[in-house]
């Protein structure tokens, strides 16, 4: 089964055709991040606007590098969770191709596309596994079974981890968004010059929270007046550092809990080199291993909205859902 993938649920036009014999044939990807840099932050109307702009044409470029039209099964697009209106262009170019082409089309749930991300590598993790998903919007831990048979174990009660990543580096004057300049930051910082909290790592549960850690922050950088480049990497690095230790704590106790041995990271932030470094080494300890898509691949995309898609039409999934902001990944049922 050969599909065409398409994901605009952000800032981010993903495009990708997904063979489910021949692997990743082609792909594009185009971020908005200067389109929304001077607001600070994603503005949803122009959001979809540079969708409608850019998608068309890197669909027509992907189709045609992948072998044209006539060779596709299906059309698959993000259909939820994210924003409203960047989900429908996604949804309306997608359903109207397929309609045009004569193939069926079909709305994959966007954390899915993440979860399944690390299946586009080599080796690839079988099922079952945990899923830890840190992205801007979602921190989840969550028991995977297979497609569509999922049981989140835990997720933040307040900000996302890649939330905190992005308010933290706002204090510290990083450009947005913040995650990568705050992690560049703190490659230059020292270890354990400043404590901040392991939030609710001292009682028992997967559930998370990063806005007190945020506030911790913030209190710290008042202390600290005219703060040097030092500091601000020292800063930087404490922050890092007690998310990375909070994330890692938190899956080993998911993978105890589960008796699972593979861990499967995926979401903007799992693109982080420390966080990738500590539970590599933390599911050694266990006797277990992680996975990761490639960097590129832990960010929005195309090709994890394609291959998620491609699986669950082979599989026989039907559903052409309509557009959703809110769309809750336990809802999912296996194709
Ligand atoms: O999955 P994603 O591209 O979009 C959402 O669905 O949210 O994740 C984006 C998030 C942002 O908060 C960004 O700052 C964070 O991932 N991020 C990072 C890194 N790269 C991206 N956070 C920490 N370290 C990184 N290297
Ligand atoms: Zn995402």
């Amino acid at each position: 089964m050969r599909v065409l993938g398409i994901e605009t649920s952000c800032d981010e036009t993903g495009v990708a055709v997904y063979d489910t014999s021949r692997g990743l044939l082609a792909h594009a990807l185009y971020s908005q991040i200067r389109l929304h840099a001077e607001y600070g932050g994603v503005v949803p109307e122009l959001a979809s606007r540079d969708h409608v702009r850019k998608l068309l044409p890197m669909v027509q470029k992907v189709v045609a590098e992948a072998g044209g039209p006539e060779t596709l099964d299906g059309v698959v697009y993000t259909a939820g969770p994210g924003l409203v209106g960047a989900l429908l262009v996604g949804a309306c170019l997608g359903r109207s191709l397929a309609f045009a082409w004569g193939v069926p089309a079909l709305g994959v749930h966007h954390m899915e596309g993440h979860l399944l991300a690390p299946m586009l590598e080599d080796p690839r993790p079988e099922f079952p596994f945990v899923a830890l998903l840190v992205s801007g919007g979602h921190s989840l831990l969550v028991d995977v079974e297979g497609v569509g048979r999922y049981r989140t174990l835990g997720e933040s009660i307040d900000d996302a981890a890649g939330e905190a990543f992005d308010k933290v580096a706002k204090l510290l004057k990083l450009p947005y968004p913040g995650g990568p300049h705050l992690a560049k930051l703190a490659e230059h910082g020292q270890a354990g010059k400043y404590d901040l909290p392991r939030p609710m790592t001292d009682r028992p549960g997967l559930d998370m929270s990063f806005s007190g850690l945020k506030t911790a922050v913030r209190v710290l950088i008042d202390r600290l007046p005219d703060m040097d480049e030092q500091t601000r990497a020292d800063v930087a690095r404490a922050f890092e550092d007690a998310v990375v230790d909070t994330l890692s704590i938190k899956c080993e106790r998911a993978l105890k809990q589960t008796g699972r041995k593979r861990l499967v990271v995926a979401g903007g932030v799992g693109a982080n080199r420390r966080l990738r470094e500590r539970l590599k080494q933390m599911t050694a300890k266990l006797g277990g291993e992680v996975f990761y898509p490639r960097p590129e691949f832990c960010t929005d995309n195309g090709a994890m909205i394609a291959f998620a898609g491609a699986t669950r039409l082979a599989a026989g999934s039907t559903a052409e859902t309509p557009v959703t902001a809110r769309w809750p990944l336990d809802s999912l049922t296996a194709p």
